[in-house]
């Protein structure tokens, strides 16, 4: 018998290659999930107008895709069990959007605090319409598949909480159709940046990629920032806030190699090569089967649009379905074309 799997659904803007920020943060959870809950991973290019409407950033989005994808493939998503979809490929989602613009009004979106986040880093001197849609875009992504659980970071759980409003209110003006989803708020901490300055973004230039070759990540990993006022091997290191040391906590497995060198680094009786040396391996180790699937999977040239065209199409009947059971409970008049 078996109750049916409950539903996620979550994604990404498609900004290109993934790293190892992305990895702690999302990619390693949805992972888990994948055994216990029906997934939906949705590429949400459209998302990416909001901040970005320029022709030159819309021509690159879809090799962007086509990164992202292969890193997810590579980290092992697997398209066999989940479903990956390109939102601009669900006509449905600009339907529900605008149905959905009119169950939430301008003050409320006006609090949510990204958005203006957003608006600032992209320079717009105003807020686009758009943009202060966002979150209402995105409840029509989580609502056409009717996904009952969300995994976000914590910047869009605000978002979460318009889409549940937005679910709440639809249902009470015209019936049950929206399950209330919840957000699945991740509480691990972001993941440092090489420069140990502030968090791992392509932005800052100080990432770790999963496609990174052997010789990238050497050079990265040996121009890591550690602890500045260690000019000698035989002075006592920090090892707290140290992003050499985050790093080993987070992808070395070997905790004894790691207690040891943390010991030896606090009183000065090990160099920091050796310590980089010690990181290099281990995130070798923990790369090269994210590597290989990669290159495996690189050898079907379609790979990318053949999973993308199998997920939307699934995802475009889940659509369908939700679409026509919003416009019964709305009432809406159809013309019989
Ligand atoms: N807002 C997400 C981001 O920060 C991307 C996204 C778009 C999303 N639609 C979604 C996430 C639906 C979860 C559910 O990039």
């Amino acid at each position: 018998m078996g109750a049916a799997r409950k539903r996620i659904l979550t994604g990404d803007r498609p900004t290109g290659r993934l790293h190892l920020g992305h990895y702690v943060g999302s990619l390693r959870n949805r992972l888990s999930l994948q055994d216990e809950y029906e997934c939906f991973f949705i590429i949400a290019d459209l998302h990416t107008l909001t901040t970005r409407p320029d022709k030159s950033h819309i021509s690159a989005v879809g090799e962007n895709v086509r990164e992202m994808l292969l890193d997810y493939l590579a980290v092992g998503i697997d398209p066999d069990r989940s479903v990956i979809f390109l939102q601009s490929g669900i006509p449905e989602t600009y339907e529900l959007n605008l149905i959905f613009e009119m169950l939430v009004s301008v003050p409320r979106l006006e609090r949510v605090p990204s958005l203006k986040e957003m608006a600032t880093t992209a320079s717009l001197e105003s807020m686009p319409l758009g943009l202060l849609g966002y979150p209402v875009l995105q409840a029509a992504d989580i609502l056409l598949p009717r996904a009952t659980l969300v995994p976000v970071g914590k910047d869009n759980e605000a978002h979460v909480e318009v889409t549940r409003e937005i679910a709440r209110r639809f249902n009470r003006l015209y019936g049950e159709v929206f399950p209330i989803p919840d957000a699945l708020i991740g509480d691990v901490p972001s993941l440092v940046g090489t420069d140990g300055k502030a968090q791992m973004s392509k932005s800052r230039n100080n990432t770790i990629d999963l496609a990174d070759d052997p010789a990238t990540v050497r050079t990265k990993v040996m121009g890591m920032f550690t602890d500045p006022a260690r000019v000698h091997a035989d002075i006592p290191g920090r090892v707290e806030g140290n992003p050499v040391f985050i790093y080993h906590e987070a992808f070395n497995p070997n905790l004894e190699q790691v207690e040891d060198l943390k010991q030896r680094y606090r009183e000065g009786k090990v160099g920091d090569v050796e310590v980089k040396q010690h990181l290099l391996e281990a995130l070798n180790e923990f790369l090269d089967p994210i590597r290989d699937r990669r290159a495996k999977f690189m050898r079907t040239p379609s790979i990318v649009e053949d999973i993308l065209i199998a997920g939307t199409k699934r995802m475009r009947d889940e659509a369908i379905e939700t679409m026509s059971l919003v416009r019964e409970a709305m009432g809406m008049y159809r013309l019989p074309l």
